[in-house]
């Protein structure tokens, strides 16, 4: 076997053989098979596809391409949570301390932020001292006890991934299904959870620009989980406008403690009480996801998933009087408001120019070595459907840079005001 015969097979639409994958993974994690080699295959697979068989054989190899972690000392269903990322996206730091409040195990390994989508690791290092590279008898062993522990990806992990996404950035060969698909599973299969929910987003600040693409990526992701006998179920969920009020690391960080007060705002609410209920019910801790949506709502008012976030804050190192008093996080040096230039309501809030826009005032970064202004971002004041009269502020934008004018002029054009008053159609669908 050779890999041109490979490439060529790929190319001429034919598929794959578990002997081909097999052989493909590695070779290439060896170094055998060359960069320029792999990425003539991930383009023959980015424009010919891969059926399901293909795609979950590849999450195989990929998987166990290097250490698999063994959770099975930890008692009861671990559960893992995973969003395919978007703006204001904070989900999993609301809902792992609400669900482990009511007794459910997450053991969760995140990423960071790249471009105008945000990434947990850096929004939890924007807590001081918050510790993200524990050991693996750390980890275990804080889930064993708290029930919660949220950390940066084990560098022995799925290394076929790192090398492979690596070269997808810089071929053009990211957004294909298969290899988005088995890009996630392999990672989120290696972690050694038993029951993973992902949350795969759609429209302007998402990955995947349309519901049906969203709805593809999910399918193949849950077909994925069916094939090698994992609990795997998916959420396709909006990401047209940015998600919560607050985009940006700290400034996501005081959002999630004020959620966790009851306190946060409802679409934000709402989804980590539903996105809760499914992980609750596949963790066995409830079987009716009514009754679990209830006990979460519980937990948020009398405080015990706000006092569980605490618990992990501090046995992460974190630094709690942050999380008891959040004015003591820096605040940026210029807080510079955008005010609507009409009367009517906010019809489009265009997630991806927020986004990118939080990004540019230091929010996050446009390549990996980038370093990040923790207190930079964006605080909206308004979203789709609110009333609003011309003068009045939309968002406030958060930044320690001058030169920002034309970031203002990006900001007032992502929201759309109209006439008439607009409801979002939320869609919310469960694939599994
Ligand atoms: N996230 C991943 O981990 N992999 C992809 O290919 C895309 C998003």
């Amino acid at each position: 076997m050779d890999i041109i015969e490979i490439i060529e097979k790929k190319r001429d639409g034919h598929t794959l053989t578990k002997e081909d994958i097999h052989f493909f993974i590695t070779k290439y994690v060896s170094g055998e098979i060359k960069d320029y080699q792999a990425s003539a295959l991930l383009m023959a697979i980015y424009i010919r596809g891969m059926n399901d068989e293909e795609t979950s054989i590849l999450t195989e190899e990929m998987r166990v391409s290097g250490d698999v972690l063994d959770l099975s000392d930890i008692p009861g269903v671990k559960v893992d949570k995973h969003s395919t990322g978007g703006v204001g996206d904070k989900v999993s730091l609301i809902l792992g301390p609400m669900i482990a409040s009511l007794g459910a195990h997450l053991a969760k390994m995140s990423g960071r932020g790249l471009g105008h989508t945000g990434g947990t690791l850096d929004k939890l290092e924007s807590i001081p001292h918050m510790r993200i590279n524990l050991t693996e008898e750390e980890f275990k062993a804080q889930v064993k006890k708290i029930g919660i522990a949220i950390i940066g990806q084990n560098e022995k992990l799925d290394p076929a991934d790192k090398k492979l996404y690596a070269l997808r950035d810089v071929t053009g060969t990211v957004s294909s299904i298969p290899l988005i698909a088995s890009s996630i599973m392999s990672k989120k299969l290696a972690s050694g959870t038993d029951a993973i929910l992902l949350d795969v987003k759609y429209g302007s600040g998402a990955f995947m620009k349309t519901i049906e693409d969203a709805k593809k990526l999910a399918t193949t992701m849950v077909n994925i989980g069916k094939r090698l006998n994992k609990d795997v179920k998916a959420e396709v969920t909006d990401m047209s406008e940015p998600l919560g009020m607050a985009i940006g690391n700290n400034l996501e960080i005081k959002e999630v403690i004020k959620t966790l007060q009851n306190n946060g705002p409802k679409d934000l609410t709402d989804l980590c009480v539903d996105s809760g209920a499914i992980l609750l019910k596949q963790a066995k801790i409830f079987d009716n996801e009514e009754e679990a949506k209830v006990h979460l709502r519980e937990n948020l008012k009398n405080g015990k998933a706000f006092n569980k976030f605490l618990e992990f804050v501090e046995a992460q190192g974190g630094d709690i009087s942050y999380i008891l008093h959040p004015e003591k996080f820096e605040v940026s040096k210029y807080l510079i408001p955008i005010y609507a230039n009409k009367d009517g309501y906010i019809s489009k809030l265009d997630a991806l120019t927020i986004g990118i826009s939080s990004m540019r005032l230091g929010g996050g970064r446009e390549t990996l070595d980038d370093v990040i202004d923790m207190s930079a971002g964006i605080v909206l004041n308004k979203k789709v459907g609110d009333k609003v009269s011309k003068g009045e502020i939309l968002c406030t934008l958060h930044t320690n840079k001058t030169d920002v004018e034309e970031i203002k002029e990006n900001v007032l054009n992502a929201f759309e005001i109209s006439d008439e008053k607009i409801i979002l159609k939320n869609q919310h669908i469960l694939i599994s």
